[in-house]
């Protein structure tokens, strides 16, 4: 299907130059030789780039014979510059824990795309995009998060200068068990113009994409926010995901049995898991034990007591050492920082993938949520009640359901971009957040930056 798509407008030529990079064991080289078969052409002249040895084997023999396949065994991202006539492929998606840090060093000097937590992926788009020739067509499929995730901007604005034709979301089930929200990719190395969208439900729509680092998403939704409208962001004081402690199995304990010396750095705390429609008290069962006080300082070892006793038990502290995400922090720190100076107080909270979105309240400020939580704390603590209502409104869901990520088997997934951009009707804002902000709102409403996690 990809090569079909890769080939559309113009058959290759035997002179034309197509690239595999991380050809694997060489899926689109075998796609491209059938579909010049079929179409009784000569194929042009492939190349695979691979870095895995253990495939080598494999492809040296598989293509032999064969002079119009060439099979490098090299790193696709190290220099060099050669031009194709059509590159396709389905390239490495390798997140940046995997890598070493003289990798990611690497990358990050000489890839734009390399930037925050990124993934080898971009990297890859990147790399193919400077490899096409004029007027060149590429195909690949990736994840879909490329498309909005905050990391992935950098590549949004390469690609938003060349012509995205279409965005392909392709079934969730095309990798089997590996759910990876695929998506292809199609575009030529011309001046941007119009992109097709095929939604999974083979629904589609013909966009304009804007130039720059934006999430494509909400055009992608067939959703624009009103020009100025007053946004939940607008309203809160942080919009963000709970707390990962990177060691939930240390950190989190149950309530009862706790011994009492150790209660002092406790806190209640709830999983996604632990909510449902008919929740109505929010009943932790767990504790959270924070090493840090309420001002997000990790406190030292010294002043921690019996909770650092427990941390400091052989096992306890191996697991903690073992843990990447805390090479560069102290051993006993959490993933991330904890915000409790936030988080203790009234707030909203939602689960991060749900069948349909549902809101609790925490009037009482003390849950400390867990990862698989979104809380959504408002400035005014008595407006809790009043945005959770208007949450829970068939408006709010029905635009949450249209602009937020779908998972699988239906489900959405509420990420704090999708939270913070939902526009409030005047009424509301008006009735949460008086004239004031609904003035100072609009009058910036070009130039504020949102300043949530
Ligand atoms: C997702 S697999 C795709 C394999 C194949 N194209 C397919 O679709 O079946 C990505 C491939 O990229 C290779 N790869 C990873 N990093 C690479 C690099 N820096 N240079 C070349 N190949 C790389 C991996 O070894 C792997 O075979």
């Amino acid at each position: 299907m990809m090569v079909d798509w890769l080939f559309k407008p113009r058959s290759p030529k035997p002179i034309d130059t197509v690239l595999d990079p991380g050809c694997g064991t060489g899926e689109f080289i075998d796609g491209i030789l059938r579909w010049c078969k079929h179409m009784g052409l000569a194929p042009p002249s492939i190349t695979g780039v691979e870095s895995d040895s253990r495939h080598m084997p494999v492809l040296l023999d598989k293509y032999k014979k064969n002079r119009a396949v060439r099979v490098e065994h090299a790193d696709f991202l190290a220099d060099g510059h050669r031009k194709f006539d059509f590159v396709v492929g389905n390239p490495p998606y390798v997140a940046i824990t995997s890598l070493s840090e003289s990798e990611k060093a690497e990358y990050r000097a000489r890839y734009a795309t390399a930037r925050g937590r990124f993934d080898l992926y971009l990297l890859f788009f990147e790399k193919a995009l400077s490899s096409l020739a004029p007027g060149g067509r590429l195909v690949f499929i990736t994840p879909e998060k490329y498309l909005y995730v905050e990391t992935a901007g950098p590549l949004r604005n390469l690609l938003s200068h060349f012509h995205v034709e279409a965005i392909r979301f392709v079934r969730e089930d095309t990798f089997g068990k590996l759910v990876t929200y695929p998506t292809v990719t199609v575009m030529n190395n011309a001046m941007p113009g119009p992109t097709q969208i095929v939604r999974r439900d083979n629904t589609t729509t013909t966009v304009s994409l804007p130039l720059g680092k934006d999430s494509w998403l909400p055009l992608l939704e067939g959703e624009s926010s009103p020009n100025g409208a007053i946004t939940l962001s607008d309203v809160c004081l942080r919009i963000s995901c709970g707390v990962a402690t990177g060691a939930d199995d240390v950190f989190v304990q149950p309530m009862d049995g706790l011994d009492p010396t150790i209660r002092r750095f406790s806190y209640p705390t709830l999983a996604g898991r632990e909510l449902t429609p008919t929740t109505v008290d929010l009943k932790n069962r767990f504790v959270m034990l924070i090493p840090y006080d309420t001002n997000c300082r990790l406190l030292p070892m010294e002043k921690l007591g019996s909770l650092g006793r427990y941390l400091m038990r052989g096992d306890i502290r191996r697991r903690l050492l073992a843990r990447r995400c805390v090479r560069r922090k102290p051993w006993h720190a959490f993933h991330e920082t904890p915000m409790l100076r936030d988080i203790l107080r009234p707030k909203i909270l939602c689960k991060d993938i749900c069948e349909k979105p549902h809101f609790w309240v925490d009037r009482s400020g003390r849950i400390v949520p867990r990862h698989s939580i979104y809380y959504i704390v408002p400035h005014e603590p008595d407006a809790v009640d009043a945005i959770a209502g208007y949450l829970q409104s068939p408006a709010a869901q029905e635009w949450l359901t249209r602009n937020c990520q779908h998972a699988a088997k239906g489900f959405l997934r509420l990420q704090s971009r999708a939270l913070q951009r939902l526009p409030l009707p005047d009424d509301v804002a008006l009735a949460i957040a008086g004239k004031g902000i609904m003035r100072r709102v609009r009058s910036h409403a070009q130039q504020a930056e949102p300043s949530f996690m």
